[in-house]
């Protein structure tokens, strides 16, 4: 079992507030504030509209075709997807354009569904190997329009992504192979390791796209698009020559977002309310959001902090089993059984995946329920 560190809460921690919850939630169940929510999404927007780039937001965290229609009526040109199967959901409820910024693999079943979402929407996806782009190509071999690929370069985040003098010989496999070079894509996934690492895996992000786009350039290639972004990198300006940014956890924000200090302690929007079941054992209190429920993430820039957090008992949620969450109280009380606390994750998204629908309030009122659409599309 994790260890947390004993003592109070920190700074960031102790100002994050929770929306009122109404009255009556049938537990665990994901609770959306609407009012947080369309917050985030005009904060983001404005923020890459003052920037002067495209906004296409990473689907991933939401996966919901309402939250998506918001996104699109504030301004953004198209999603982010990290699955076919988060394309496919998307393409069928009218979503037109479809970046998936993921290397994929395009072999059988797979193949034959890029060739058919490829002709019904505009879909790009990412390629950073000559293999991934000869499959890719393979698979849409025959459409009647080329399939456009970004070369993904890895600019420090060291997750996926080709070196920057391999970039040349992946889009001229790709052009062998009938796709259209389009643009350049890269994801500083190190921005999250810490507040101090934000500024510079932004400027890595900045730097490596416009290294590929002008060598591509110089090889002959016609590049368009210079795309990157996480949530805390694109919350901050974004320079040119960039022209496009994908943060996807901005829509929701969690602790995590907070730490980073990408947000403000009252702009988490999405919460899992959770009802206290036991306080048997001392020193403890059991809710009903185990891992079933919850996901196991601990804060990468503070991993002592356990995997998320009641703000209002106060506690923080130290272990998960299956259908229990152990809470260590941070106050002078561990609550009684039957109370139902807001549980902010360290980590959205993949919490999100866990429920079927979120329920939407308002001022503490229950407004409505939405699906989470493209839940459990992990392929
Ligand atoms: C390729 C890619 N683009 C964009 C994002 C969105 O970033 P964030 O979760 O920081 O908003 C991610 C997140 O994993 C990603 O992998």
């Amino acid at each position: 079992m994790t260890t947390v560190a004993p003592g109070p809460l920190v700074a960031p921690d102790v100002a994050i507030t929770a929306p009122a919850l109404s009255d009556g939630l049938d537990t665990p169940c994901a609770v959306v504030d609407l009012d947080r929510l369309e917050r985030n999404i005009a904060r983001m927007q404005a923020s890459a509209d003052r920037s002067g780039v495209s906004l296409r937001p990473h689907a991933k965290t939401h996966k919901s075709v309402k939250v998506a229609e918001l996104q699109l009526a504030a301004g953004a040109h198209g999603l982010t997807v990290g699955t076919l199967g988060e394309a496919e959901v998307f393409a069928d409820k009218g979503v037109a354009d479809l970046f998936l910024a993921y290397p994929i693999w395009a072999s059988d079943a797979k193949a034959r569904r890029i060739r058919e979402l490829h002709e019904r929407v505009a879909l790009r996806v990412a390629v950073d190997s000559v293999e991934g782009a000869e499959a890719l190509g393979r698979a849409a071999a025959g459409s009647t329009r080329p399939l456009e690929v970004l070369v993904e370069l890895d600019c420090g985040g060291h997750r996926t992504g080709a070196r920057l003098d391999e970039a040349v010989a992946i889009a001229r496999a790709a052009d062998r192979a009938g796709l259209r070079t389009i643009g350049v894509m890269t994801y500083g996934g190190h921005a999250y390791a810490g507040r101090e690492a934000i500024v510079p895996a932004g400027a890595d992000e900045v730097k490596v796209v416009s290294r590929a786009a002008d060598l591509l350039r110089a090889a002959g290639f016609e590049i368009a698009v210079l795309s990157v972004g996480s949530t805390p990198t694109a919350s901050l300006p974004v320079p040119a020559p960039v022209t496009e940014v994908r943060p996807g956890t901005y829509v929701y924000h969690d602790r995590g977002q907070v730490w980073l200090g990408s947000c403000e302690p009252d702009d988490i929007a999405f919460w899992i309310a959770t009802t206290i079941t036991s306080v048997a054992v001392p020193g403890q209190a059991i809710v009903d959001a185990g891992a079933k429920a919850f996901a196991r993430d601990t804060l990468r820039a503070a991993p002592g902090l356990g995997l998320g957090l009641l703000p209002t008992l106060p506690g923080v949620l130290r272990e998960v089993n299956d259908y229990h969450g152990y809470v260590e109280p941070r106050g002078p009380t561990r609550g009684r059984p039957g109370e139902v606390l807001p549980l902010a994750p360290n980590h959205v998204c993949p919490v999100v995946d866990h429920y079927a629908e979120t329920v939407m309030v308002r001022a503490g009122r229950v407004v409505d329920v939405w699906a989470v659409d493209a839940r459990g599309r992990s392929r």
